[in-house]
């Protein structure tokens, strides 16, 4: 299990993530035109938040979304009722994908895969792109990790957790190379800076607070106890939450073409 997010409530903070303006759905996909009838896929589509903006967007085209979450795929199910995703279950690193895409949409997930689980699931994606087919990843450089705290302690801590975490925070990067390693064309890169201030960090402290609750058993394991976990989330979203103390990372918004 690569996902360490497994609360009860992780599927609405997916949906209530996407209300903040730097992680907006509407302006990743700023420039992005399917045509009527492309076969489109969400690989790790979690709420299926993003499965519902391409439907309102572009009617004509057929959605699938995957994920290797239960709970997410019947949140999806349950709140798509009115439009006709399709959504099944598939773990994107692990196996081959049995059908064909014309495009193939990736958000949010490669930070908690890691270098080489990534670079198995672009090979994946590769595959099951047709001819002409394109890419569209979106993924977060520097999350967490990117708190300018001064104190010690806390940065100790954050590196702890950075240590233990299977995945890796600053993944996306790389995205660039490894899409050019297994053989995809036109590769473009826009990169972003997320930096919460105001109303857009009371918010992403918030989902701090929900990620960390969501996580508890993972930071439980790092720091020893539940006891010593909550103590780590209150350092971190208390000096997340003041103003002068920068919380920021990267967007990187990367599309390429199979062929
Ligand atoms: C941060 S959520 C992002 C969800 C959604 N794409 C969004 O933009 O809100 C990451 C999602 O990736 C899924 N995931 C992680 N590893 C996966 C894997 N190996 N196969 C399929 N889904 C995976 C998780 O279950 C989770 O729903």
């Amino acid at each position: 299990m690569s996902y360490i997010l497994q609360g009860k409530w992780e599927e609405k903070r997916l949906d209530d993530q996407a209300n903040i303006d730097q992680f907006s759905i509407q302006d990743e996909l700023k420039g992005i035109d399917i045509p009527p009838g492309a076969k489109v896929l969400d690989a790790g589509c979690g709420s299926g938040i993003l499965c519902r903006f391409l439907e309102g967007k572009f009617p004509e085209i057929e959605v699938s979304g995957c994920d290797q979450s239960i709970q997410s795929l019947s949140y999806a199910q349950e709140n798509t009722k009115n439009i006709s995703s399709k959504y099944f279950q598939h773990d994107i690193v692990r196996d081959h994908l049995k059908d064909k895409y014309d495009y193939i949409f990736n958000r949010l997930v490669a930070h908690h895969l890691g270098e080489e689980q990534l670079k198995r699931t672009i090979q994946n994606f590769f595959q099951a792109l047709n001819e002409g087919g394109k890419i569209h990843i979106v993924d977060v450089d520097g999350v967490f990790l990117n708190l300018g705290t001064t104190s010690p302690l806390l940065r100790e801590k954050i590196e702890k957790v950075k240590q233990a975490f299977n995945g890796d925070l600053q993944v996306a990067r790389y995205l660039p190379s490894l899409l050019f390693e297994t053989g995809f064309k036109n590769i473009a890169c826009k990169i972003e800076v997320m930096n919460f201030q105001g109303r857009s960090r009371v918010l992403e402290v918030e989902q701090w607070k929900e990620r960390f609750v969501s996580g508890l058993s993972f930071y439980g394991e790092v720091f020893g106890n539940e006891f010593e976990a909550k103590k780590f989330f209150k350092e971190y979203t208390q000096e997340a939450a003041k103003e002068h103390v920068p919380l920021f990372c990267n967007k990187f918004i990367v599309t390429a073409n199979k062929s």
